[in-house]
């Protein structure tokens, strides 16, 4: 098939990839020129994990192109997969989808299958179709809601692999089309109607956010009772009715959709008169979680003013360059505001919006003298490299608050056994080798 995709952002980049490596020719716009322009050049504006393999394999049926009469006139379905962000009133802002519909309605001669795979609140494609549909009576504009689940990170491998693939069209002809074109994929397909899928999506979502806000929770009574959050955590996961996914506590959720996701949908049904107190109670831990964690660093450090204080990781999860609402966006505005001296490093993050923050080029140089490392972000590699190498590149005594819960407590006290340190993390006890009270000693 010929297929046209409208935005190349982390889902329109690859879902252009993965469908041109089932066979098919894409034809990819986006109003971004810069993007585009790199695209036509090999290049590629966002990180990927296999992604820049999957690219350069099937080149040949993609064609990045800043015509958009040319997509449009070259494909009969087209795939939006532009920005929701979160407006001023933390509702979703349907700008980019709006006139990436408008663009294609103005444009066509042609019938046209209009697949929205941007997030959007329910009741949006079927508005989507009204104002197409309106714009011209030459065609006719059949529109469908396929909400992607892939996860940063591993979206390539999520595109790929998906746990299951949803159709929302009340039009029979539509489905069958859609479900002929993923019959290439190993996946169960559900059919429904759009608004179902727009509202299916929200709630996965809301449900993955809850699960981390929950143990989240639960590590905040766990600090108190000197408990460890991560037995626990695998004590209720072994149940097969909870599971053991999104059951990690650390200093909270960030990124392009949790946080703007559960705001939207929260305020979609505030808008009809219903109210969904699990979405805003999520929402309340997970700030919290942050905020208590900068308490401790705070309580800690004390004075905090000229300490260098060193961020590892900036990405709001490792493997991705999004730093889109991550928490070392507040956490690094709250410790220079403070007076520290910040500087982070992070393996593909390289410019970072929070002013004073210095951004090391390396590892090593991050945390030589640091007084206070915080992991933010856990990067693979800064489980190689933190504990056993370069531990003595930080100021003696050093200390640790480890937001994700990075280290097993044994890691910790065998490297503490050797180079004398303080530990903190979320929801377990500390580990010291300083003679700190209420601490576990090595
Ligand atoms: N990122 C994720 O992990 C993920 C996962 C599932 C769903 N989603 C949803 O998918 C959508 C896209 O997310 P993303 O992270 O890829 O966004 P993104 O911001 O990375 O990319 C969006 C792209 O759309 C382009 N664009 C804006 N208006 C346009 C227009 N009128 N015509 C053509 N291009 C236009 C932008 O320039 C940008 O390149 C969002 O609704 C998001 O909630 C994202």
């Amino acid at each position: 098939m010929k297929l046209g995709i409208f935005g190349v952002g982390y889902v329109g980049l690859v879902t252009a990839a993965s469908l041109a490596d089932k066979g098919h020719t894409v034809f990819i716009h986006d109003t971004a020129k810069e993007k585009i322009a790199a695209l036509q050049s090999g290049g590629i504006p966002i990180f990927e994990d296999g992604l820049e393999p999957l690219l350069h394999q099937n080149f040949n049926r993609l064609s990045f192109t800043h015509d958009v009469h040319k997509v449009i006139s070259e494909c009969d379905i087209i795939f939006i997969c532009t920005g929701t962000p979160q407006d001023e009133n933390g509702k979703a802002d349907l700008s980019q989808v709006e006139s990436a519909v408008n663009e294609i309605a103005r444009h066509s001669l042609s019938d046209k299958i209009i697949v929205i795979k941007s997030t959007v609140p329910p009741g949006t494609t079927e508005k989507m179709e009204q104002i197409a549909n309106k714009q011209t009576s030459d065609s006719n504009f059949s529109f469908a809601h396929n909400p992607e689940f892939l996860r940063q990170g591993k979206a390539v491998y999520d595109f790929m692999n998906p746990s299951r693939i949803i159709i929302g069209a009340s039009d029979k002809k539509v489905q069958e089309i859609l479900k002929s074109l993923y019959s290439a994929w190993d996946a169960p397909i559900l059919q429904t109607d759009a608004r179902s899928a727009e509202l299916l999506k929200y709630a996965a979502n809301s449900f993955l956010a809850m699960k981390i806000s929950y143990i989240n929770m639960i590590s905040q009574l766990s600090d108190q009772l000197g408990t460890n959050i991560d037995d626990i955590a695998s004590g209720i996961g072994l149940d097969p009715r909870i599971g053991s996914d999104f059951l990690k506590a650390g200093i909270g959720f960030g990124g392009s959709c949790f946080p703007k996701d559960l705001k939207a949908i929260e305020n979609a049904a505030a808008d009809i008169g219903v109210e969904l107190p699990f979405i805003g109670q999520t929402l309340d831990i997970n700030e919290k979680q942050g905020e208590l964690f900068f308490e401790k660093i705070k309580a800690y450090g004390k004075d905090l003013k000229n300490k260098k204080i060193t961020l590892l990781g900036l990405s709001f999860k490792p493997n991705t360059d999004d730093i889109r609402s991550a928490p070392s966006i507040v956490l690094s505005e709250k410790l220079v505001n403070e007076g520290a001296r910040v500087t982070a490093f992070d393996p593909l993050v390289r410019d970072f919006p929070v002013e004073g923050v210095h951004i090391a080029h390396s590892f090593e140089s991050a945390i030589t003298d640091s007084e206070i490392t915080v992991i933010v972000t856990e990067w693979d590699d800064f489980k190689k490299l933190l504990l056993v190498e370069n531990i003595r590149r930080m100021k003696q005594q050093p200390v640790i608050f480890d937001g994700r819960n990075m280290f097993t407590l044994e890691e910790v006290k065998s490297a503490a056994e050797q180079y004398p340190l303080n530990y903190e993390s979320i929801g377990r006890p500390q580990v010291s080798s300083l003679g700190v009270k209420n601490q576990i000693f090595v």
